[in-house]
């Protein structure tokens, strides 16, 4: 767990756990203290000096690398993108597919993923589903009955944003890297809460955006594209992707090569407030620690778990350590209770299952109990609402 000091400080960065019992980071981040001020000076820099592109384009740069940290890759694998939606649909009209070709996915993951592939069939390209149980998590042997000579691409979310399951990607990839298939991965939900290594898992290309785990607010997306990939190719092309960029801003119709690096999927300017909110948060991410924030996030769902069970409350996805981290859906019916919470200040979500609970780094056992108390207070509620229908 976080140290209680740290932890503290922490806490003072994000005012909103003075405000409410927020756990709801698998939604949206709250902003913090940094990020709210990157945003401010960015503002400020537009506001007084009209915008010093050059400096602003320069900082790019600079939270290029520190998205490359947080992949253990380097920049140049690094690209922008509007949100994961986007990144996604990049890789799905990159990778090189022919109709009777096909891809495998989860059934029943977010639907920004399957939607960016089923867009294919209209090239004859077959879109497979793997059936996975809400308390399983996908392995290679998920896959395995799917794959055939065909399958140029298993895609997948590394965390489930309706069961919290984190997904086997270390097996995943292993067996990608032996058939030859692309491994396409959906980061949102895991991104900045759990360690990521692009290289050790055999990612050939991961998308995420960055309003949940890295901070800042919604409109900016990371794109990893693994170095050496050169048959991905953009399906768009602006002066950005170019290898030989026009200094005279005329385009050359006999030169469209394109960029090695992954740049060559960034399309014209980006999002340049968010790109300087951003890298104000993987600092205060470093300053923590992925792998302390993830064992930090695992030990508060250990005591959410126990806490539970004293209630008599299930979850809908996987208990075992491992196979969950952050993301803990509540069996509680979604109509009377999303209601309730909301009526005692505590941010959750509904979800297909039940009530979503996601924790952040700023989160502490103190909101944990906090939260149990509530829910107890629930259900005597329920039981006194019982027993007037009863009366
Ligand atoms: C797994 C997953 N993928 C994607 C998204 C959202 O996609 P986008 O960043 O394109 O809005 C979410 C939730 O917001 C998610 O949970």
């Amino acid at each position: 767990m976080i140290p209680r000091e740290k932890l503290a400080s922490i806490r003072d960065l994000f005012p909103v756990t003075k405000r409410q019992l927020y756990l709801d980071s698998s939604h949206q981040t709250p902003l913090s203290g940094p990020v709210r001020d990157a945003l401010v000076s960015f503002l400020t820099e537009g506001y007084e000096t009209a915008g010093p592109k050059p400096v602003w384009v320069r900082r790019v740069e600079d939270t290029r690398a520190s998205v490359a940290r947080l992949f253990n890759t380097s920049p140049a694998e690094i690209a922008f993108t509007k949100n994961t939606s986007e990144g996604l649909n990049i890789a799905a009209n990159a990778v090189p597919l022919e109709a009777g070709d096909n891809v495998v996915l989860i059934e029943g993951d977010h639907p920004n993923n399957a939607y960016a592939w089923l867009n294919l069939k209209r090239k004859g390209v077959e879109i497979r589903f793997a059936p996975l149980k809400d308390n399983e998590v996908a392995t290679a042997k998920t896959f395995e009955p799917y794959i055939d000579g065909r399958t140029k691409v298993i895609t997948l979310s590394h965390v489930s944003f309706h069961a919290g399951q984190v997904h086997d990607l270390a097996d995943i990839g292993s067996l990608c890297k032996g058939r030859g298939i692309y491994l396409i991965i959906d980061a949102m939900q895991s991104v900045g809460v759990i360690p990521i290594d692009v290289k050790a898992l055999h990612i050939s290309v991961l998308a995420a955006g960055t309003h949940k785990g890295l901070l800042v607010p919604q409109g900016l997306g990371v794109l990893y594209v693994a170095n050496g990939l050169d048959e991905l190719r953009p399906a768009y092309l602006a002066m950005s992707s170019m290898l030989n960029p026009p200094a005279d801003y005329i385009a050359r119709p006999k030169d469209l090569a394109v960029r090695r690096d992954a740049q060559r999927f960034e399309f014209g300017n980006v999002n340049l407030p968010d790109l300087h909110a951003l890298d104000a948060a993987i600092k205060l991410i470093e300053s923590v620690g992925v792998n302390a924030i993830y064992g930090h996030v695992n030990e508060l769902g250990d005591l959410l778990l126990r806490k539970l069970d004293q209630l008599g409350i299930t979850v809908v996805g996987p208990r075992e350590r491992g196979k969950r981290n952050h993301i803990y859906v509540l069996n509680l019916p979604v109509t009377e209770w999303a209601d309730f919470f909301a009526r005692n200040d505590v941010r959750v979500s509904p979800e297909r299952g039940g009530i979503r609970v996601s924790l952040g780094m700023f989160n502490s056992v103190e909101d944990v109990e906090r939260l149990i108390s509530v829910i107890r207070a629930g259900q005597k509620e329920e039981l006194s609402a019982i027993t007037m229908q009863l009366d």
